[in-house]
């Protein structure tokens, strides 16, 4: 029998995390904790290390509300802690579930330390563009998407080359606004835009589910990750989440993926790829699913998805500057300082104001983030703020 690999699990009190969990329960013969990180839930990364036993913790910043922790291991800190669980030779496998371009520097040590990437932080690939792709190919390892959608495009190339795609589309549930009118958008509320139809996920994502943000995202990763033009990513709103996505071969042959919307199987997936595990799901019955139904986006109600598209068409900076000022977007929303629509305001403002420039290094990125950062908290009267803004 072979030993348990060793995974590393960053963002381990959020959603991601939770269900990555889950998922390695279910296979404590495949899988062993090793490293397990989180923003400021303190008290809940403690309570997951006495579960678990990791070799250590990492958590954002030590406590400063006098918080003892019962858990006896090794607390690490910030950073410098996060890139060296990434990096952590006893560790082959790295599931990336923190939120934001926080992730960012994890994502290189561990694509740069040649480890299997299971990377549910699209933020990091986003911005990092090329950097990541770069450590990718420097380090030898592997970079697998835990997000639904690319984890099926994924499957349905079977291997196939790119050069066989005709074009793939990504399904979009169209989020909780999909049938209001876009008069009602200066109502919306913050806790109507956490209410997804068909997804229970974290707070930032919710929102950019809402957005269409989040789609835009995902076709700058899907251009990212399969290395195809702008041109051959289509996007269509099927609000049941049961089609996660499309490939349509050049032979005229479209295939799918279906399923129940949980991201326990691309989780599983990302961890056990290219091997499929047992999983304890109830089967997917079509009859039981009856019609499945198919629109095509509102891009004018939903400006967040067209101004993402141009920026990652437009590239170098500029897909780190939507992301970035998207991040104090959500927060300055979330917190009720701007409405639902001043959302894509802010964003198209701080990417007029800043311009785009090829990427010269990663500190070169970092500091662009910063900027566009410090204009979009400035247009919004927000407070300079020591980072994760974008955790619940
Ligand atoms: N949820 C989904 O269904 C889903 C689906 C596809 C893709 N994704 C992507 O997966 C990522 C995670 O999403 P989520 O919904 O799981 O988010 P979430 O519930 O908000 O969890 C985010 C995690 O990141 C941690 N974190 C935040 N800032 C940190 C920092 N500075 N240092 C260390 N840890 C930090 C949080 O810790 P604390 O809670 O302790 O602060 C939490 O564990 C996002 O990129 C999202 O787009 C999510």
């Amino acid at each position: 029998m072979t030993e348990p690999r060793g995974v590393a699990l960053l963002g381990a009190t959020g959603s991601i995390g939770a269900s990555t969990l889950t998922v390695m329960g279910r296979h404590p013969d495949r899988f062993r904790v090793r490293s397990l990180a989180a923003g400021r839930k303190a008290a809940e990364l403690d309570a997951l290390a006495a579960r678990w036993d990791p070799d250590y913790v990492v958590l954002a910043a030590p406590s400063d509300s006098g918080f003892a922790p019962a858990w006896e291991g090794e607390w690490k800190y910030g950073e410098e802690g996060l890139v060296a669980a990434a990096a952590d030779p006893a560790v082959p496998i790295v599931v990336n579930a923190l939120v934001g371009f926080v992730g960012l520097s994890s994502t290189l040590a561990a694509l740069g330390a040649g480890k299997k990437l299971a990377l549910a932080n699209k933020e990091s690939l986003v911005a990092g563009g090329e950097l990541v792709l770069e450590a990718l190919k420097a380090g030898g390892g592997e970079l697998i998407p835990v997000d639904s959608e690319h984890s099926a495009i994924l499957q349905c190339l079977g291997g196939r080359p790119t050069s066989e795609i005709h074009r793939i589309t990504l399904t979009a549930s169209g989020g909780p606004f999909r049938e209001w009118p876009a008069e009602r958008f200066d109502s919306i509320r913050p806790e109507d835009a956490l209410a997804h139809p068909t997804w229970s996920m974290g707070h930032k994502i919710s929102v950019d589910s809402a957005t269409l943000a989040n789609k835009a995202l995902e076709v700058i990763e899907a251009h990212l990750l399969f290395g195809l033009d702008y041109d051959l990513i289509d996007v269509v709103v099927h609000p049941a989440s049961i089609v996660h996505s499309l490939v349509e071969f050049r032979d005229g042959s479209t295939v799918s993926q279906l399923g129940h919307p949980t991201m326990e199987v691309p989780i599983l997936y990302a961890l056990s790829a290219p091997e499929r595990l047992e999983n304890t799901f109830r089967s997917f019955d079509p009859a039981e699913t009856g019609r499945l139904e198919f629109e095509r986006l509102r891009h004018e109600d939903f400006p967040m998805f067209d101004i993402g598209i141009s920026a990652g068409r437009e590239g170098g900076t500029s897909p780190a500057v939507y992301n970035a000022a998207n991040e104090i977007a959500v927060h300055a929303f979330l917190e009720g300082r701007i409405t639902f629509p001043g959302i894509p305001a802010l964003v198209e403002r701080v990417l007029g104001e800043m311009g785009t420039s090829p990427v010269e290094s990663l500190e070169h990125l970092m500091s662009v983030d910063g900027e566009a950062r410090a204009r979009a908290r400035a247009a919004v009267g927000t407070p300079a703020a020591a980072g994760g803004e974008t955790s619940d």
